[in-house]
């Protein structure tokens, strides 16, 4: 059994987090729950920190915070010294509502409405990557409008394939995402850039993929961008004083995911902007990165109670919990790997091989093929691991199931992050037309 972080297994047999025992968890707050490791987090957010330090480069690590994006843990970015990357006016909101500073929330998206680009001007966000022409545009026109001259990244996309899940790697040249290094379109969004008057060109993003193992994209990318940096350069007298590339970095979520230290590529990464940059006599930039998963994907826990089981002799047996694909549709959509143990029971001898599935009206809706477990009963706990990335943040309703409530825990205390829904926030937003009314409710 893999623990991460403060996690480990009490003198009573029960898996703690934080200091917390999760059988109280689990009576405190009912299940399913996300509990989220808050030392980890901000052991994960000190890591980057400090391997850039040791750097002697200027940077900065943003937090992307699709990947767990709540009030409570852009608190826990902004007292880590992090920046923050938002795709939303939601999450521009979420960040603003906790007090973030502005000034350090950088505005991605490759369809960001004039809405939500507004939004950003009024806030005074520290930057903007721009995706496509068509927000370059609108971006300076809108900037005009409010008399104001913004900070702006082109996002671009190098041609690098990371080693990934092929619904998660954004960075070839087939994407929706940026402009097109290999064909010139980044070249001609340079030129467009440098020619609006209220855009301010700090440089270029690359994002090569998610849950990356390896230092060689990260490290092919930098080579690209920089030879791209150095042509702009000569050609059109433009100098990059950012570079940002991305997140992406790999986590365990099994046995057999090899992540490396977090050390390891943010040295691969400045080493070589090092080498490349002082090659061509170019003044060293800023390195800004992007860690998502990472930041908060071991830290999180999910914690089900049992109920039902169904053993087809022969074929496999089901153990259903109380949650699956509203809370955790990593399974279904990407067929996503788990570790998972029985929270009450942690030192029970592993008894059967079990496919956890969960309560949703759908097939797919699984969260582990082939689980070793104890004979689960009806009751026990079922603690499933590294939930704490793209979880709660891809959760959703389906079913009408309510979202789970959020708790960091730290040091023996257990604090409430976001609520659990109510069935009157379920139907919080719906309304009945006068005409639709039934007859008991006109
Ligand atoms: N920056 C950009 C521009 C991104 O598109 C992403 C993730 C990140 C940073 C953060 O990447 P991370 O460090 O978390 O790998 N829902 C999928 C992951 C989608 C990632 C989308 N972009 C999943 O559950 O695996």
């Amino acid at each position: 059994m893999y623990l991460h972080g403060t996690s480990k297994i009490n003198a009573q047999g029960h898996l703690e987090i934080g200091g917390c025992d999760t059988t109280d968890l689990a009576q405190q707050f009912g299940t399913p729950l996300y509990i989220v490791d808050e030392a980890l987090v901000r052991q994960r957010a000190r890591e980057y920190v400090e391997s850039f330090r040791a750097s002697g480069l200027k940077f900065q690590v943003a937090y992307a915070s699709k990947a767990f994006s709540v009030m409570a843990m852009c608190s826990i970015a902004e007292q880590e010294g992090l920046s923050l990357d938002v795709v939303s006016d939601g999450e521009l909101y979420t960040a603003l509502k906790a007090g973030f500073p502005a000034a350090r929330i950088h505005f991605h998206g490759n369809n960001k409405t004039p809405e939500e680009i507004n939004m950003a001007l009024d806030a005074n966000i520290g930057c903007f990557v721009v995706d496509n022409f068509n927000e370059l545009y609108l971006l300076n026109a809108l900037a005009a409008d409010k008399g104001k001259r913004v900070n702006v990244l082109l996002r671009i996309t190098p041609g690098v394939e990371a080693h990934t899940h092929d619904y998660i790697s954004t960075g070839q040249t087939d994407s929706k995402f940026g402009f097109d290094l290999g064909n010139g379109t980044a070249y001609k969004a340079i030129q467009e850039t440098a020619a609006q008057s209220n855009l301010e060109l700090l440089g270029v993003h690359s994002h090569i993929g998610s849950q990356i193992f390896e230092v060689e994209g990260f490290a092919m990318a930098v080579d690209k961008v920089a030879g791209f940096a150095v042509q702009v350069r000569d050609e059109l007298n433009v100098t990059f004083r950012v570079i940002n590339l991305g997140g992406g970095f790999g986590i365990r979520y099994v046995e057999g995911d090899t992540p490396l230290p977090i050390s390891q590529y943010v040295k691969a990464i400045t080493d070589s902007i090092k080498t490349n940059f002082s090659a061509a006599s170019y003044p060293l930039p800023e390195i800004w990165v992007e860690p998502g998963r990472s930041m908060v994907g071991d830290a999180g826990t999910t914690l089900y109670t049992v109920g039902t089981s169904k053993d087809i002799p022969g074929v496999r047996k089901y153990i259903a919990v109380d949650g699956g694909m509203s809370d955790n549709p990593r399974f279904a959509l990407y067929e996503s790997k788990y570790e998972a143990i029985l929270a009450n029971r942690a030192n029970d001898p592993l008894e059967e091989t079990v496919t956890i599935a969960g309560k949703l009206c759908e097939s797919g809706d699984k969260l582990i093929m082939d689980l070793e477990l104890p004979k689960a009963k009806s009751g026990d706990l079922l603690a499933v691991f590294c939930t704490g990335a793209y979880n709660y943040s891809m959760a959703s309703n389906y079913n009408r199931v309510r979202r789970p409530a959020v708790v960091f825990v730290k040091d023996g205390a257990a604090d409430v992050a976001v609520k659990r829904e109510s069935l009157d926030d379920i139907i919080g937003n719906d309304v009945i037309p006068a005409r639709l009314q039934t007859s008991a409710a006109r």
